[in-house]
């Protein structure tokens, strides 16, 4: 049994006026495709649906006049460390386990190469799983910060996406 589910998450106000600001739709298609890469390199499905949904939380001004400014985006943005700290806070205040919260806030902070200094850096599976889900969805022009659906089908896609960890976790505990 998981303490959060990404149901909880979504739900919380935190998620609903951060996340939407950067596009539900792309956040709940990344949880889907970090899922996805979770289940083939053998990473924890939980951290990296988790990490996935909220991997953009930490948007802020990067539009101006409610258009992405690119320009500006790379030259003052600032989001994925804003985002790790931003989940790690929503995380902890719903019950997370505080490792895990970590962990995710850690995949947030590297999931684009604008917190980092150049050079080679060793992520880890989770990290990387992360950083390729987020590529995976990504249209010309940042059309994906613009995708929109309906409530309700958020709502199901994530109680679906919950359904598929759970189940994918139970199976892993038999097959150990
Ligand atoms: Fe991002
Ligand atoms: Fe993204």
């Amino acid at each position: 049994m998981r303490a959060v589910t990404l149901t909880n998450i979504y739900l919380h106000p935190i998620t609903q006026k951060y996340v939407r600001r950067s596009g539900m739709a792309h956040a709940i298609s990344v949880a889907y495709h970090a899922y996805d890469l979770a289940i083939k390199y053998g990473v924890n499905p939980d951290l990296a649906a988790k990490a996935g949904f909220l991997h953009d939380i930490g948007h802020y001004e990067w539009y101006s006049e409610g258009k992405w400014d690119y320009r500006l985006y790379r030259e003052y943005d600032i989001h994925p460390i804003k985002g790790a700290e931003r989940a790690h806070k929503l995380l902890v205040r719903l019950g997370e386990d505080k490792h895990v919260a970590k962990e995710i806030a850690h995949a947030i902070l590297f999931h684009t190469d604008s917190a980092l200094p150049t050079g080679e850096f060793q992520f880890t599976p989770l990290q990387k799983v992360v950083h390729l889900a987020d590529e995976s969805d990504k249209e010309p022009g940042n059309k994906h910060h613009y995708r929109n659906m309906d409530r309700e089908k958020e709502l199901y896609l994530i109680a679906e996406l919950d359904k598929k960890i759970d189940a994918a976790i139970s199976n892993d505990g038999k097959s150990s």
